[in-house]
């Protein structure tokens, strides 16, 4: 079995079209879906925005369906100029660009009880992830830090900090909790998403306009490993 979580249902709704064998488990407030996924077993979800949704969809996930691994796919802004609309960016790390104890020593980002400010990826499923990536005709792909937060970062001052703190090649609002909740169950993690917007000033032009084209993008990624 394997996981796959989005945080919003266009992020996963051409995957969720091509399931077969559909069941579904209800858990708390979270669905989830599972069958055949080009052949097999998988679990797929719509978190909702933001880290305390995804990190419970998450834990729901693991502890329900015993995933081998869990993805978390989608749309991100680009954390640096270099990363375009439609580029992919598939994570080495995940980070908290808003977990902040630094006025009582830490480092920003650090998180507490796992101690971490980069949240791992898991190198395998990294390396497959690239391999279904170059698969798809004129994408590119970049690979890298990326960079969760609950908030849609639109500044390029802001965008600028979190790159020159964390040097991230994308920000979104998922991806760092997903990794916290698979690293503190042991779980392989991957998080992968197409650019949207270039978190600036422009963000709120160009969300509503690449949106679908950035989550058809991940989603292409995803069916290209599934059907190796
Ligand atoms: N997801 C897509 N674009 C984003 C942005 N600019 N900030 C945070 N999350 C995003």
């Amino acid at each position: 079995m394997i996981g796959l979580i989005g945080a919003m249902a266009v992020e996963v709704e051409g995957l969720m079209a091509l399931m077969t064998d559909r069941e579904e488990t209800q858990i708390g407030m979270d669905m989830f879906v599972s069958g055949k996924l080009c052949g097999k077993d998988a679990v797929l979800a719509v978190c909702g925005p933001g880290k305390v949704n995804a990190a419970l969809c998450t834990q729901s996930m693991i502890l329900h369906f015993h995933p081998e691994w869990v993805l978390n796919l989608g749309v991100a802004g680009a954390g640096e100029a270099g990363v375009s609309i439609g580029d992919m960016v598939i994570a080495t790390a995940a980070v908290q660009h808003d977990m902040d104890t630094s006025p009582i020593g830490d480092p920003v980002g650090m998180v507490s009880k796992i101690n971490l400010v980069e949240i791992p990826c898991d190198a395998a499923l990294r390396e497959k992830l690239l391999a279904a990536a170059s698969t798809v005709e004129g994408m590119r792909v970049h690979e890298g830090i990326i960079a969760t937060g609950d908030q849609f970062i639109h500044d390029g001052g802001v965008r600028s900090r979190i790159n020159g703190l964390f040097h991230a090649k994308a920000v979104e609002m998922e991806g760092g909790a997903v990794a916290q909740a698979c690293y503190m169950h042991g779980v392989p993690c991957g998080v992968l998403r197409s650019i949207s917007d270039q978190a600036d000033g422009h963000s709120e032009m160009d969300y509503p306009t690449f949106t679908r084209l950035a989550a058809a993008h991940s989603q292409q990624v995803v069916k290209a490993l599934l059907s190796v």
